[in-house]
């Protein structure tokens, strides 16, 4: 695993913008597992910038994102295929058909499921995906729970992440949605390269938990020490505790 430190927020972006871009430009041709959240979205500014500045072309590139809300259509502004077009994929020339975000309006969730897992494997799975992390340590919506779920699956949504994610919803948890469908955490480890970027001082504790504690599905992102090539591009005030306890950085 790498951990690079970062100054702050925007040179976290940049990094993470630069490691992605690698990837496209040596394999234009790439599958890009995507992530919604406040923490990508100055990664994907950057990306934009540089896609319209002609550094890089998504022309060839297929998306696949970890995530949806139960129940959201594409078009409502809080659902994440919404947020991804506004955030990226509308501001860059990628061909909207090779990107892929989990249906949450489909009739048969169990089905959604399947499909979206037979997907990723047709795909030969993500080249690179890009993930951020919750407080309670949630990657996708994989909440805290007794055991690392493998595929697609639905899920209830923690209270915290409800909370967390009330800002987006007029402030009010009553407004959002209680189940999503996520990507398990055996769908997130068949990626080729993980990277995971994470910003603040207030999920300090959580990071060093999940780079230097125990693998455990209490910590979903503790699963990352189980892959091969995990990079983890966090800003100083999120490596503090990691730090602290001794946490190697590049
Ligand atoms: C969303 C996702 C979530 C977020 C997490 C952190 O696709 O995968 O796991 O990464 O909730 O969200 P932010 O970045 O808003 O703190």
């Amino acid at each position: 695993m790498r951990v690079y430190k970062t100054a702050d927020y925007a040179a976290m972006s940049r990094q993470a913008a630069n490691i992605i871009t690698s990837l496209v430009v040596l394999k234009p041709a790439c599958v890009l597992g995507l992530a919604t959240g406040s923490t990508p979205v100055g990664t994907y500014e950057q990306l934009i910038a540089w896609n319209q500045e002609g550094y890089l072309s998504f022309s060839q590139v297929t998306t696949v994102n970890l995530d949806e809300y139960l129940g959201l259509p594409g078009t409502h502004d809080q659902s994440y295929r919404y947020f991804m077009d506004h955030n990226l994929f509308d501001h860059v020339d990628i061909d909207k058909a090779r990107t892929n975000v989990p249906n949450g309006m489909a009739g048969d969730v169990a089905q959604e499921c399947r499909r979206y897992d037979k997907l990723v494997e047709s795909l030969g799975g993500a080249d690179l995906q890009l993930l951020g992390m919750g407080h309670d340590g949630h990657i996708a919506f994989n909440e805290p729970c007794d055991h690392f779920p493998v595929g697609t699956h639905l899920v209830e949504l923690d209270p915290m992440t409800i909370q967390a994610n009330a800002r987006f919803f007029d402030n009010d948890p009553a407004k959002v949605p209680t189940k999503a469908l996520t990507m398990g955490i055996g769908t997130i480890l068949s990626a080729k390269r993980l990277l995971m970027v994470v910003s603040g001082g207030d999920k300090a504790e959580i990071l060093a938990r999940a780079l230097l504690g125990p693998v455990t599905p209490a910590v979903p992102a503790s699963a990352l020490q189980l892959h091969r090539d995990v990079t983890v591009v966090a800003d100083e005030a999120a490596l503090g505790v990691y730090l602290q306890q001794g946490g190697q950085v590049c």
